[in-house]
């Protein structure tokens, strides 16, 4: 069987944090962090090898159960990040990635939606590769807001529901116009997508590892590339 070439799109699921911090007896959040440094080292590698889209779930719609502690330390890293992305705006330039943040707007912290809305501007011309940070992001409340969008179309008489296809719901989607994820990529020893791109993931290969997200490398990244480029993908067809 002939390899897959490079995935185009991969998506990780940043898991693995909390545990990570408490088998050093360390609270949650210093898990957060050092997860987050991970995210920058992934970044500059997957650009590096040539990945054109990247996207990593760092904040579900589900996660705002957690305790108010918890959230508003992740916030706050979430804050911290933002501003300093000004700050790395040379590095940024460097790396020339294109930011998109991918959930709802509202429901965060004001301040944090307008520096989200300020990073994406400010990286919108950049072509190096797309970073997708999915923050109070859910697959499903994706797939309830496009609903609506369809139905206010035809609602104003713009749309025929006989119309609507699999291309118009994608079009609403967060991800519109980019590459479905060719590898789903979940640490942690984990076995589910808790909620992350169910639509754009139908026909993604799933790749798990039981690294906690604080210890992964590139080199358990190019394991993951590796382990994608020997599946046999056949979207439906037959051998
Ligand atoms: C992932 O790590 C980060 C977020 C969900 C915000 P977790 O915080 O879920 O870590 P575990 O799964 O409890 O170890
Ligand atoms: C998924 O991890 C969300 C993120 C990594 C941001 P969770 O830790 O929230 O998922 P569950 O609760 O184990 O399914
Ligand atoms: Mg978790």
């Amino acid at each position: 069987m002939q390899q897959q070439a490079l995935p185009r799109h991969i998506a990780v699921i940043m898991d693995g944090n909390g545990r990570w911090a408490k088998m050093r007896g360390l609270p949650r959040t210093d898990g957060h962090k050092q997860g987050a440094e991970v995210f920058r080292k992934i970044c500059r590698y997957a650009a590096d090898i040539g990945v054109e889209y990247l996207s990593f779930y760092a904040f579900s719609t589900e996660n705002w159960k957690r305790s108010a502690q918890e959230v508003d330390a992740i916030m706050d890293l979430l804050r911290h990040y933002l501003n300093e992305m000004e700050e790395r705006e040379q590095e940024n330039e460097e790396g020339g990635y294109r930011i998109r943040f991918l959930g709802a707007r509202e429901g965060m912290p004001p301040d944090i939606a307008h520096l989200m809305d300020e990073v994406e501007e400010r990286s919108k011309d950049k072509t190096r590769m797309f970073v997708n940070l999915c923050v109070n992001y859910g697959g499903r409340a994706e797939i309830v807001h496009a609903a609506r969008a369809l139905a206010e179309q035809v609602q104003r008489g713009e749309l025929s529901p006989a119309d609507i296809t699999e291309q118009s719901v994608s079009d609403l989607l967060y991800t519109a116009g980019q590459p479905d994820p060719d590898l789903v990529i979940r640490p942690s020893g984990e076995y589910r997508l808790s909620n992350f791109l169910i639509w754009q993931s139908a026909y993604a290969e799933f790749y798990y590892d039981n690294v906690l997200w604080p210890d992964f490398t590139p080199a358990d990244f190019d394991r993951a590339i590796e382990a994608y480029r020997n599946r046999d993908r056949r979207f439906g067809n037959a051998k």
